[in-house]
């Protein structure tokens, strides 16, 4: 048999896909990524410059940024009303937080748990009664290794990410029978925004690293070649699963 060059089950070609926290970090190296794969991306995040950023680096034509606060009940439905019919959702947009259990504030708990937890089931929810995702779509939802193991400060975070997997199995059986499947992701520590602008100075960020038994942090790049896994008609007959990628850390537990 010859060698065929354009046999690949892990290409989006043809799929339209929104990508939710796209103007930083993991969402914006997985809309570039699936860009890349031949995907029409629809990016969303609050920051225009950003999103702008995002998108001047989009592959091909057709894509679409749409800027929106997934926090509000209003930009929610906006966003929905303006996607097509998408193949795929990466529901990825996301804060986090440290603090100590005694000093944890009531209004940082409803935050955190709003746009980690509530805010997918929301889009979610509207999309499919918008009838905007289609037969055989993908969605993947962005958790953390936190939802898994525990680290020091973390609480509020490992308990709204953890409550999204456990979502994200009902949702996978829930919606098998429209053959719509349901993964989520795990990722460890990936050198974003969202770690190098929290609590932590950089040497302790250096030091936490060599903890890694692959010796370093995850790249936004290393998280997006999951996603796209899961994206893809690779991964047709999964659903329902957490993947770790996590450069080894889970292992220590
Ligand atoms: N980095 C890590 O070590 C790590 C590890 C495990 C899991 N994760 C998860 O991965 C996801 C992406 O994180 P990241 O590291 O890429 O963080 P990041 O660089 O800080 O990006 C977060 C993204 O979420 C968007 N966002 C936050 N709140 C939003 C809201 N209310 N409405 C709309 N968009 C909102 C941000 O939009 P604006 O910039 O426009 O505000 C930004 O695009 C998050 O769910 C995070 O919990 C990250």
């Amino acid at each position: 048999m010859e060698y065929n060059p354009t046999y690949n089950p892990f290409s989006l070609k043809g799929k339209t896909i929104l990508v939710t926290g796209a103007s930083s970090g993991i969402g914006r190296a997985t809309a570039i990524e699936c860009s890349k794969l031949g995907a029409i991306v629809i990016i969303t995040g609050r920051n225009s410059e950003r999103l702008q950023q995002t998108y001047d680096s989009l592959y091909g034509l057709g894509h679409l940024q749409i800027i929106a606060d997934l926090n509000n009940l209003e930009d929610l439905t906006s966003l929905v009303n303006q996607v097509p019919i998408l193949d795929g959702v990466v529901n990825n947009a996301g804060i986090a937080k440290t603090q100590p259990i005694s000093f944890i504030k009531e209004e940082d708990l409803q935050k955190i748990f709003a746009t980690n937890t509530f805010t997918p089931i929301l889009l979610v929810k509207q999309l499919l009664r918008k009838k905007k995702i289609n037969k055989n779509a993908s969605l993947v939802f962005t958790s953390s290794v936190s939802a898994i193991k525990s680290d020091l400060g973390n609480s509020v975070y490992g308990a709204s990410k953890a409550a999204l997997q456990s979502y994200v199995r009902y949702c996978a059986r829930e919606l098998a029978p429209k053959s719509i499947r349901a993964n989520s992701i795990h990722p460890g520590m990936v050198n974003t925004p969202l770690i190098t602008g929290g609590a932590h100075s950089d040497d302790d960020l250096q030091t936490d690293a060599q903890k890694y038994p692959l010796g370093r942090y995850g790249r936004p790049e290393e998280i997006a070649w999951s996603i796209i896994y899961l994206l893809s008609d690779a991964s047709a007959w999964i659903t329902g699963h957490s993947l770790i990628i996590d450069g080894g850390i889970s292992t220590l537990i």
